[in-house]
């Protein structure tokens, strides 16, 4: 069984969904997310609820994070930027699959649990078997005094605020933007220099703007929703850090509009699904400008030479694509969390195009609650 929300308890705010009032609120959102955390004097981030000294966080050999869903692919980008910023190894993993393999648990590996509702079952799960076995477990976490929050040695809360809608949208970038201070703050105790800390704060504090900028291009993005809403499968890729954002949106997409999605690192293109690639299948492709950005280019000639459609993400308009939604360059570290929210829109409109019950999508619940 599953947990109900009861979202009538909560204001629309003048929204004809909860998903779209969600998506509207992010700039204030990552504002909440960024408040009081900022350390100008040292270039660094103050996370009082980590329970984690510096001498600790320098002997962290390892960081494993572990959630479901969206929350697995906040997850996925916030590994990533721990391994960039704090040169630490890190990997995402879904907690279902972690609990079940009987995984060694290392005394210098830092677990982090994420959840949106905290009360996910198989992030608990994990996280009380990892505590069992004497492991330090931080929480990465919304809703404020949920289980995961309370049973975690340690953590931060995301401050995103009620998410009402089943899809998760808000959440998911304020956790990006959660982990993003986490990496900055591991990485100036570690090795990130005083410039690339100061470069990197400053790119935090432009993301409500940008955010905002984004949301002002929703028509356009609606009309483009419109006009791919009658495909019956879409192709998603993306390469390092925008691969994360493909599997996010392609789930976005999957969730509500029931149209077929499927997301791939577009190196893996050609060592298979390029076989599907015929005009009915369209490729959303994120395309950064990046250390990647003529990969992905040549991944877009690939598609074009076999007729596909292509809607590209960038920072710039792209030859090869039939369109491209430009969304506004951060610090290159940071451009996964800015890259996500025009498809946010674009799985919204498209599921209205196609009349579906976008806060109550078929099958699913806002908290998984049992295995
Ligand atoms: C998100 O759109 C999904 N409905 C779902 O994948 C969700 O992220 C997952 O069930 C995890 O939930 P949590 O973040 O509350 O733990």
């Amino acid at each position: 069984t599953t947990v109900e929300w009861e979202a009538e308890s909560y204001d629309m705010g003048g929204h004809d969904t909860y998903m779209h009032k969600e998506i509207s609120e992010q700039s204030d959102a990552v504002d909440r997310v960024l408040r009081g955390r900022i350390d100008d004097r040292f270039s660094t981030v103050h996370l009082g609820g980590l329970n984690l000294d510096a001498r600790e966080a320098r002997g962290i050999r390892r960081v494993k994070i572990l959630g479901c869903g969206t929350s697995y692919h906040a997850g996925m980008i916030g590994a990533q930027l721990i391994e960039e910023l704090a040169r630490i190894p890190a990997d995402a993993e879904p907690a279902s699959e972690f609990r079940y393999r009987n995984p060694v648990v290392d005394p210098d590996t830092l677990y982090v649990a994420v959840s949106q509702s905290g009360e996910t079952y198989d992030v608990l799960a994990a996280v009380q078997e990892l505590k069992r076995k004497g492991a330090r477990v931080l929480g990465v976490v919304n809703v404020v005094g949920s289980a995961i929050a309370r049973e975690a040695d340690g953590g931060m809360y995301v401050h995103a605020g009620p998410e009402v809608c089943v899809v998760s949208t808000k959440c998911f970038t304020n956790t990006v933007v959660a982990f993003a201070l986490l990496a900055l703050h591991l990485g100036r105790i570690r090795d990130l220099s005083v410039s690339d800390g100061k470069r990197l704060i400053e790119g935090l504090r432009k993301l409500p703007a940008q955010i905002a900028e984004i949301l002002e291009g929703e028509d356009d993005i609606k009309k483009l929703a419109e006009e791919y809403a009658g495909a019956q499968s879409m192709m998603f890729i993306g390469r390092v850090r925008g691969y994360p954002v493909a599997l996010e949106a392609s789930l976005k997409l999957k969730e509500i509009s029931y149209i077929h999605a499927e997301a791939y690192p577009a190196s893996e293109l050609k060592h298979g699904p390029l076989a599907l690639i015929e005009p009915a299948l369209p490729t959303v492709a994120i395309v950064p400008d990046d250390e990647l950005l003529e990969k992905n280019r040549a991944a877009l000639e690939e598609i074009k030479a076999r007729s596909g459609r292509i809607l590209a993400v960038a920072h710039r308009e792209q030859e090869k694509a039939d369109h491209t939604i430009v969304v506004p360059k951060n610090e290159t570290e940071l451009d996964p969390i800015l890259m996500g929210i025009p498809l946010q829109l674009f799985a919204y409109h498209t599921a209205l195009a196609m009349g579906r019950d976008i806060d109550k999508p078929r099958n699913l619940a806002k908290s998984v609650t049992v295995e």
